[in-house]
């Protein structure tokens, strides 16, 4: 697939990374700094590139959305038109210092956004794993038991197609529903980084949640 990472922060830099690896063609885009952008295009390998939100976009098959909330307006508004793509979303809806969530309980970030985008085709997926486990859990993809990353979405070929992004990722894609299961989901969100950054169990707390697929 072509895939334009709109963000390349932790999350969108692993990411990128990964997909690039597992032989998709990656443009990274959306950094404050372009040399930034270069270095990890190089990093990442012959199937990465840099350029912007809107060059990254034109082609692409999907589009993984990881910026801040905060930043999903302006990205969004340099990436141009995204009618009919798919936007993985791994954008949570949080607030300027990431302790609580600005939508919740009777909406949430993946829905807001669908509604920005009534056109693109959106599923939410990786929201639920710190950055910190995603090479790791890469490197030992070819495992029996893989750690279950849960997507929602209404769409079904949208949804086939983030499937197969989490599973080169080395996760077990666990399909939790249509997109409004986003209201739970991007709540737990917030208990895995309380449990993982605040608890004992660190960020590879994410495998203990290998069972959610069997
Ligand atoms: N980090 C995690 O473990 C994790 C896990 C699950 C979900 N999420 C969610 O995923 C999304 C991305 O998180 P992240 O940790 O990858 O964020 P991040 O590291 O801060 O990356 C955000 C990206 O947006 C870019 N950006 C461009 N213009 C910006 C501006 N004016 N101000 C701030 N940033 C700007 C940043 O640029 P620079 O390259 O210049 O910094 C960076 O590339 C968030 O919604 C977060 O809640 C994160």
């Amino acid at each position: 697939m072509r895939l334009a990472i709109l963000g390349s922060g932790l999350m969108g830099s692993k990411l990128g990374t990964i997909f690039a690896r597992a032989g998709h063609d990656v443009v990274f885009s959306y950094s404050r700094s372009p040399k930034k952008l270069e270095r990890l295009a190089r990093a990442a390998g012959r199937h990465a590139r840099a350029g912007t939100p809107g060059d990254a976009a034109h082609d692409a098959d999907a589009v993984l959305l990881a910026v801040h909330w905060s930043r999903v307006d302006d990205v969004l508004a340099h990436a141009g038109d995204l009618t009919g793509k798919v936007v993985v979303s791994c954008t949570l809806p949080m607030n300027g210092d990431d302790r609580d969530l600005v939508v919740a309980h009777t909406s949430s970030g993946a829905e807001e956004l669908a509604r920005k985008l009534p056109d693109a085709r959106i599923v939410g997926a990786f929201g639920t794993v710190p950055s910190e486990v995603l090479f790791d859990v890469f490197a030992r993809r070819r495992r029996r038991v893989r750690p279950g990353l849960i997507y929602y979405g209404d769409e079904r070929r949208a949804k086939k197609t983030a499937a197969t992004l989490i599973a080169d990722a080395g996760f077990d894609p666990v399909d939790a529903g249509p997109l409004r299961i986003a209201r739970y989901a991007e709540p737990f969100t917030l208990l895995v980084a309380q449990l993982a950054y605040e608890g004992k169990g660190g960020p590879e707390l994410a495998y203990r949640f290998e069972h959610l697929s069997s």
